[in-house]
């Protein structure tokens, strides 16, 4: 399939590899709008249908990851416009279905829902000159693809509220210290740590890497004592793979297992 707003690549030497999408709006500092979001949605489906793809990289360019929706769209929206089109959800909540891990590697600014969709993924990457925020206060509304919800749980209440109320942007250094980031990695070694990262996850088992991604996610719906258990039914089911007998078998062996993804 062919797109205009995005850029799609596979990467990797390894039987399992990279897909990698490159929000490509540089004029706009890659304005979320629908068309975009419904090729990601598309190319995330792709990958994630794809046998031979074990982990999903969303970037941008060196300038910005992403300024947020597009305003120039939404300006003359009506509220019955918004509700009735499903704005947000329609083709934005596509990112969270993905079962495959995926990886924000954000440079630049990542603000409203550009924020929020890096949020939406498993971990996010940051160049040194990330820049991160919710300013929509500043537009009159607030932020509607989770950044009042993720922000939060990824920050602390006393962060979120003082992003989103301000509109201040938080840097790099101040995200990773806030826990929004896992790591904070030079601009031009951004992608290289991204890809890197990839790599290592493409390397393991594909069911154990589902699983792991599902258990995680389930730490923010459930409470302790049922996430617990889903976690120990996770880690139980994954006793009936061909790769725990691999990956111990090769432990023990001494030698480098060679998963067979089921
Ligand atoms: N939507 C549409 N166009 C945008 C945009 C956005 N979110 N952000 C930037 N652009 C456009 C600008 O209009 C400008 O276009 P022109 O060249 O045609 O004038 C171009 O991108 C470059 O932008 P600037 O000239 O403003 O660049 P800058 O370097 O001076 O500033 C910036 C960069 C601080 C990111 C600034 O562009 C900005 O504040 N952007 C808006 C950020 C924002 O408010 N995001 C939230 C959007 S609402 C939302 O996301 C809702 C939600 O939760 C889903």
């Amino acid at each position: 399939m062919s797109y205009e707003l995005i850029l799609t690549d596979v990467r990797g030497d390894g039987p399992l590899k990279a897909g990698v999408i490159t929000l490509n709006r540089p004029k706009q500092l890659n304005a979320l709008n629908d068309a975009l979001m419904d090729e990601l949605g598309a190319a995330l489906k792709s990958f994630d249908a794809d046998d031979g793809i074990g982990c999903v990289v969303i970037t941008g360019s060196e300038k910005a990851f992403a300024a947020g929706a597009d305003i120039a769209a939404m300006a003359s929206w009506s509220y019955m416009d918004v509700y009735k089109s499903d704005y947000i959800t329609r083709n934005w909540e596509t990112l969270k279905s993905v079962r495959k891990p995926v990886i924000a590697a954000v440079a630049g600014y990542a603000l409203g829902g550009g924020c929020e969709l890096a949020m939406m993924c498993d971990f996010i990457i940051a160049a040194d000159n990330a820049k991160f925020g919710q300013p929509e206060i500043k537009l009159g509304i607030i932020p509607g693809a989770g950044g009042t919800q993720r922000l939060p749980r990824a920050v602390s209440k006393a962060k979120a509220m003082d992003l989103v109320l301000t509109a201040r942007m938080m840097d790099a250094a101040e995200a990773e210290r806030a826990g929004l980031v896992s790591r904070v990695v030079p601009a031009d070694k951004l992608l290289d740590e991204a890809y890197a990262a990839a790599e290592s996850i493409c390397g393991y088992s594909l069911p154990s890497l589902l699983a792991a991604k599902e258990c995680v996610n389930r730490a923010f719906e459930a409470p302790l004592n049922e996430g617990m258990l889903f976690e120990r039914r996770a880690f139980h089911a994954l006793f009936a793979t061909e790769d725990q007998k691999e990956g111990m078998d090769a432990f023990v062996a001494k030698r480098k297992p060679a998963f067979k993804q089921q």
